[in-house]
């Protein structure tokens, strides 16, 4: 496996795959690495020939109030998870090596922010936007795997690529959960273990909003009710949003259907953790562990 900071180094590797004939793929992380990183590496394996890993905890998504310096870092056992996933190429970049001091030009994600985790996390996704194109403009990606548990970053992302027309195919892979339904996230391991019990009100909610559509309603805010009537319930959950949403737009849909994305913010002691689902999949359209062969 090929490791470095150092974005030439990385491109030289991507293009000599590719001159080689070989589609390369792509998966950016800002580590600590779970199942559900390594899902995203499993499928652009399937999607690509030569896959690259990043691994950068991107200062410019985070606000100031935010958990940029307690985000969890673990650069040795994120390489031995990597090298045993196949990953060739892993970068792990510093701040210096991806922004210009003089750099002010962002990418701007316009209306999509607009709503669900946007407007609690102002400039989040113009950091994320930012550092994803910076990152494919690196890496010259054929195709870039993303994951579901971050529907909204993987809406944007989409939108990115259509509206400024990179030249990268997008993949959106389904959640990642433990066995109990918490979908896995890097920031679970801070966690006490109350904490983590009260965590699950969120795909529990989740799961009620499924039933609820499941057995015939198709109004917004009751299928929005139907997940607060659980969440609120756990005395440790402080919700910050609930809502049904289009996927495409993100916007509150006043009648759901099959498509409908039902996301949710909430913070549990100092961890702010978010899930979602499609409806008319519920939780059974994600992947469990323990579950697979
Ligand atoms: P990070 O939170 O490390 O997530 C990296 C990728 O893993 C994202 O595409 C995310 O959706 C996916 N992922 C995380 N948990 C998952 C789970 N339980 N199941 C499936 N996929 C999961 O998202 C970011 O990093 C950053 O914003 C980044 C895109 C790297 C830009 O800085």
């Amino acid at each position: 496996m090929l490791e470095t900071g150092d974005p030439r180094v990385v491109r030289t590797w991507s293009r000599a795959a590719r001159t080689g004939g070989r589609r390369v793929g792509f998966v950016p992380t800002m580590g600590f690495l779970h199942e559900g990183h390594l899902r995203l590496v499993d499928v652009a394996h399937s999607h690509a020939n030569a896959v690259a890993m990043s691994i950068f905890v991107n200062p410019l998504q985070f606000g100031p109030t935010e958990d940029f310096a307690r985000y969890l870092r673990d650069i040795p056992r994120d390489r031995t998870m990597a090298l045993e996933r196949g990953v060739e190429c892993l970068f792990v970049p510093e701040g210096k090596d991806i922004y210009r001091r003089e750099a002010v030009v962002r990418v701007s994600p316009g209306s999509l922010a607009g709503h669900l985790c946007g407007p609690f996390r102002p400039g989040h996704f113009e950091g994320v936007l930012t550092v994803v194109a910076k990152l494919f403009h690196i890496v010259e990606p054929d195709v870039a795997v993303f994951g579901r548990k971050d529907a909204q970053q993987a809406a944007l992302v989409r939108r990115m690529v259509a509206d400024l027309d990179f030249p990268v195919e997008i993949v959106v892979v389904p959640t990642v959960r433990e066995a109990d339904g918490l979908a896995l996230s890097s920031r679970n391991a801070g966690l006490s273990a109350d904490e983590r019990r009260s965590a699950l009100a969120l795909s529990r909610g989740l799961d009620a909003a499924h039933e609820a559509f499941r057995r015939g309603e198709r109004d917004g805010t009751a299928i929005v009710n139907a997940v607060a009537g659980v969440v609120r319930k756990e005395p440790a959950a402080n919700v910050e949003y609930i809502e049904a949403v289009d996927p495409e737009t993100l916007g509150p849909v006043a009648a759901v259907s099959e498509a409908t994305l039902v996301a949710l913010a909430v913070r549990v002691g100092k961890t702010r953790l978010i899930d979602n689902v499609i409806l008319g999949q519920g939780l059974a359209g994600d992947e469990r562990l323990g579950e697979r062969g």
